[in-house]
């Protein structure tokens, strides 16, 4: 099939994501369009896509599935056979239900998965897990992927949603419970207010959060050029602890076609 142009929509709280979908599309010398899934403000609706277009949907994992924020907006995006590529980021432990979950959701809007990616990319929260990645090994495996996709999706002409990784009904949501909260280093400049993904940061009070509204993201907490914002140091050692028992051996990205 023909591909006119290339449709980026992305949640990347922290760049992981956003890092994995650009190889991703890299590979297309065509017309490139990012809808970028954090901005609250956009309506996503706006976005109605045909058959010669491609939609690179790209999420991180968060407790093995779709975080609900990325979903809810993901699916305002209509398609109508619209052939889509997903790409799930996970920080070395496991992305479980992410890659179904999305898939199921997408195509219930007419955008049909024809291949998928999982990476890994650098914990959100504990940092020092997968730290720098995707890195250039990540890279190049990325690419190889991507261009056994293009070829994919030109040589073919009818849109068929392959098989996907996970299961169904998928995990439960999990709770995570590690906020951001600002320390004394906060001049409150407000740039974590205006770039949090669901408004749980008050721009005229920058230094608190919305506890109930806050996704644990992590956005505020890499956007901050002082280095106030943090979780609690107690709760990041414990899942420190835990996640290094599950996290120690090295995972490559995937390819499903
Ligand atoms: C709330 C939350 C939950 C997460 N859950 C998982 C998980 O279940 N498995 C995993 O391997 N990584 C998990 N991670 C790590 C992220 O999936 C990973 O760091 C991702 O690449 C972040 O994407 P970003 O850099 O685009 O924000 C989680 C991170 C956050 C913030």
């Amino acid at each position: 099939m023909e591909i006119n142009r290339v449709i980026k929509a992305v949640f990347s709280p922290t760049g992981g994501t956003q890092k994995a979908a650009d190889v991703i599309a890299s590979v297309w010398n065509k017309e490139i369009i990012d809808i970028d899934l954090t901005a609250a403000d956009t309506d996503f609706s706006q976005y109605s896509l045909g058959r010669d277009e491609l939609l690179i949907a790209a999420v991180p994992s968060f407790g093995g599935r779709v975080p609900p924020t990325a979903l809810e907006r993901i699916i305002r995006i209509k398609g109508c056979g619209t052939p889509t590529v997903l790409v799930v980021t996970y920080g070395n432990r496991e992305y479980e239900d992410t890659v179904i979950e999305l898939g199921d959701a997408l195509a219930a809007e007419g955008c049909i998965a024809i291949g998928a990616v999982t990476a890994v990319a650098e914990h959100s929260i504990v940092r020092n897990i997968a730290k720098g990645r995707p890195d250039e090994e990540d890279t190049a495996i990325l690419k190889e992927f991507a261009e056994k996709i293009k070829d994919k999706v030109l040589n073919t002409e009818e849109i068929r949603m392959i098989s996907l990784p996970g299961n169904r009904p998928y995990k439960p949501l999990g709770n995570m419970n590690v906020k951001p909260y600002a320390d004394k280093k906060c001049d409150n400049c407000g740039v974590c207010a205006k770039k949090c993904p669901v408004g749980a940061i008050p721009t005229d009070e920058p230094y608190k959060t919305d506890d109930d509204k806050c996704i644990s993201c992590m956005r505020c907490v890499k956007v901050c050029h002082n280095n106030a914002r943090k979780i609690n140091p107690v709760v990041l050692a414990v899942l420190n602890g835990k996640l290094k028992k599950v996290c120690g051996v090295r995972k490559d990205a995937d390819l499903m076609i």
